[in-house]
């Protein structure tokens, strides 16, 4: 009786997996704060893909850690990079038939400040932020923007202050995008929240012959808390300052329709809303919103908390897991990009 009147269900299809591709061979390193995700090897996240096409996951989504950083994140666009690699391995993996290899985009896992675009110093004449009141904003956060990095904290010593230089950014940015569809990726997921990059990389991925390739917009990203755990696992802190600037302020649910508004109207193809857990009302007010495919990210800090829970006993851990991801499925998400998706699908048999 019960499962006749289910309103809501999950499937393993639905489920995507996050994977942290890093240099060498054999190389399985755990992240502390994130029990059971580890930095790959490209071979080791061969065996990783078999996995998650043996449990009937929908598909992986890949970030890397490069050998090297640099002010311009240029591994990121390298056709060489590490996530560029493990691309073209994991393509001739039988797996791959039966997985989405999404690529996320982004500059911050390549950038020596971890900033998720380009940063460029500048003399702020007193010393205090300026708080980009400044610039002339043309439309959405765009003024927010301009105070970029150097607001957060105050670098000892030094009255340089910084900025992020969004149409810099941009050009990097869809490099980086066509080198992953070059490689194999079945979608770009842009995830840095410059503003226009959606057309920036859907113009760049339509010049270059991608333009089959469908664009996954991390349209409403909250500046969050909940990514700490990932910084750790991707290396990508910012080293000064915070992504206060391009993500969003969590109190603002208008303002994240606005966004997935710009970027649909741009050419997303399906956007992506993150964090999950602490957002279900932005989710809820997207699905009906729009009609357009919804994905939403169960993102690192919500699933250390659980697991941190589960660890000391205080809460069950199937049923726990298996809630949340319930929980971000009756919101309205279509998919989840989720840590936990080998271990529901294996509940979900
Ligand atoms: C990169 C990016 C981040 C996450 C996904 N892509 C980190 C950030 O914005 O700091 C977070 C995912 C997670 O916490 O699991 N821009």
């Amino acid at each position: 009786m019960r499962s006749l009147v289910r309103e809501t269900s999950l499937e393993p299809s639905a489920l995507i997996y996050p994977l942290f591709l890093c240099p060498g061979e054999g190389v399985r390193k755990e992240i502390g704060s994130m029990p059971g995700v580890f930095n790959l090897s490209i071979d080791e996240a061969v065996k990783e893909a078999e996995e998650a096409a043996a449990l009937g996951l929908g598909g992986l989504l890949l970030f890397g850690l490069p050998e090297s950083k640099d002010e311009k994140g240029s591994g990121a666009y390298d056709e060489n990079g590490i996530v560029q690699s493990g691309l073209r391995e994991l393509k001739k993996a039988a797996a791959a038939k039966k997985l989405l290899l999404i690529a996320d985009v982004c500059l911050c896992e390549y950038t020596s400040h971890g900033h998720c675009g380009i940063v460029k110093k500048t003399k702020s004449s007193s010393g205090a932020s300026s708080s980009g009141a400044s610039s002339s904003s043309t439309k959405g956060s765009a003024a927010a923007k301009k105070s970029a990095a150097g607001s957060g904290k105050s670098d000892s010593g030094s009255d340089a202050d910084y900025e992020i230089e969004n149409d810099s950014s941009l050009r990097l940015i869809s490099k980086t995008a066509v080198s992953l569809a070059a490689a194999g990726a079945d979608i770009v997921a842009p995830s840095d929240m410059m503003d226009g990059r959606v057309a920036a990389i859907r113009d760049e991925m339509d010049e270059e012959g991608y333009e089959q390739i469908p664009i996954l917009s991390y349209a409403a990203k909250f500046a969050s808390a909940f990514y700490g755990p990932f910084r750790e696992a991707a290396d990508s802190a910012p080293q000064f300052g915070d992504r206060r600037s391009y993500q969003m302020d969590g109190a603002n649910l208008r303002e994240a329709m606005r966004e997935i508004d710009q970027d649909l109207g741009e050419g997303a193809d399906m956007i992506l809303m993150k964090p999950a857990m602490p957002y279900l009302d932005v989710i809820r007010a997207a699905r009906e919103r729009f009609d357009a495919p919804i994905g939403a990210y169960q993102v690192s800090g919500e699933y250390s908390m659980l697991q941190a829970a589960f660890a000391k006993g205080w809460l069950e851990p199937q049923r726990a897991m298996m809630e949340s991801l319930l929980s971000i499925r009756r919101a309205g998400a279509g998919f989840i990009v989720t840590y936990f998706a080998k271990d529901a699908a294996r509940v979900l048999g």
